[in-house]
């Protein structure tokens, strides 16, 4: 595991843009996974300037979705692959058609799932998986208790994601208490994983991903074992 600590949100947007820039430089048609959530919306930002800046091609990347609520469909404003379309694909460049997504709807998830899965494989793996770190460490929607090889599935949100979704959509009323995420197993086999991590109220739970006991209780301390992690922390998060 890397560790990088800067000194705030705009230094950590900086350099996770540039990790990201760096990946696509050297391979345009890189498979990347991103992540949606509050945190890796300034890499986003930062990325988009690049762009718009001629900077930064996007124009061939290979997108994957992380995670969906099910039962949500895409032109609903809660929909995470709208998220990311708006916040990642659109303002990058990337074709629609580039994007691998996950499915929303309960009707053939789990042929959905497969699908995804071996698409995952077809393109040899994620070259980046950008993550965010949940409250009770999950990747994704991989909850806790979460095998590390638990593969791309739907599973029920626990009450820990479903208050911490609650401030994007205005109150856990509005949160979808059922989700499909990318598999623990195919997070773990990225090529490189990049970890977001912001606030003091990510301390506690980025102490244990980075040195507490390896356990499916914290699905994110599996990441000790993954081959090439970046965490990315700003020094609010940092648990010095
Ligand atoms: C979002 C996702 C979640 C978030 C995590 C952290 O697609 O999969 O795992 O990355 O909950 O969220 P933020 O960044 O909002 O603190």
């Amino acid at each position: 595991m890397k560790l990088i600590v800067t000194d705030d949100y705009e230094a950590l947007s900086l350099a996770g843009a540039e990790i990201m820039a760096e990946v696509m430089a050297a391979k345009s048609d890189a498979a990347v996974l991103v992540a949606t959530g509050d945190t890796p919306m300034g890499i986003y930002r930062e990325l988009a300037a690049r762009r718009a800046q001629g900077r930064l091609d996007a124009s061939r990347l290979r997108i994957f979705q992380l995670d969906e609520y099910v039962g949500v469909p895409p032109q609903d404003e809660r929909s995470l692959y709208g998220w990311m379309a708006r916040s990642f694909v659109h303002p990058l460049g990337t074709p629609e058609a580039s994007v691998v997504r996950l499915p929303w709807s309960a009707n053939g998830l789990e042929a959905s799932c497969r699908a995804y899965d071996q698409a995952v494989q077809s393109a040899g793996g994620f070259d980046l998986a950008v993550l965010g770190l949940g409250p009770n460490g999950h990747l994704g929607f991989n909850e806790p208790p979460c095998d590390a090889h638990a593969p791309t599935r739907a599973i029920d949100l626990t009450e820990a994601s479903i208050e911490s979704n609650a401030s994007y959509w205005g109150g856990t009323h509005r949160v979808p208490h059922r989700a499909v995420t990318a598999g623990m197993a195919q997070l773990m086999a990225a090529h490189e994983i990049l970890l977001v991590v912001s606030g003091a109220h990510k301390r506690d739970i980025l102490r244990l991903t980075v040195s507490g006991p390896i356990t499916p209780d914290v699905p994110s301390s599996f990441l000790q074992q993954a081959a090439n992690v970046i965490v990315l922390a700003d020094r609010a998060a940092w648990p010095s």
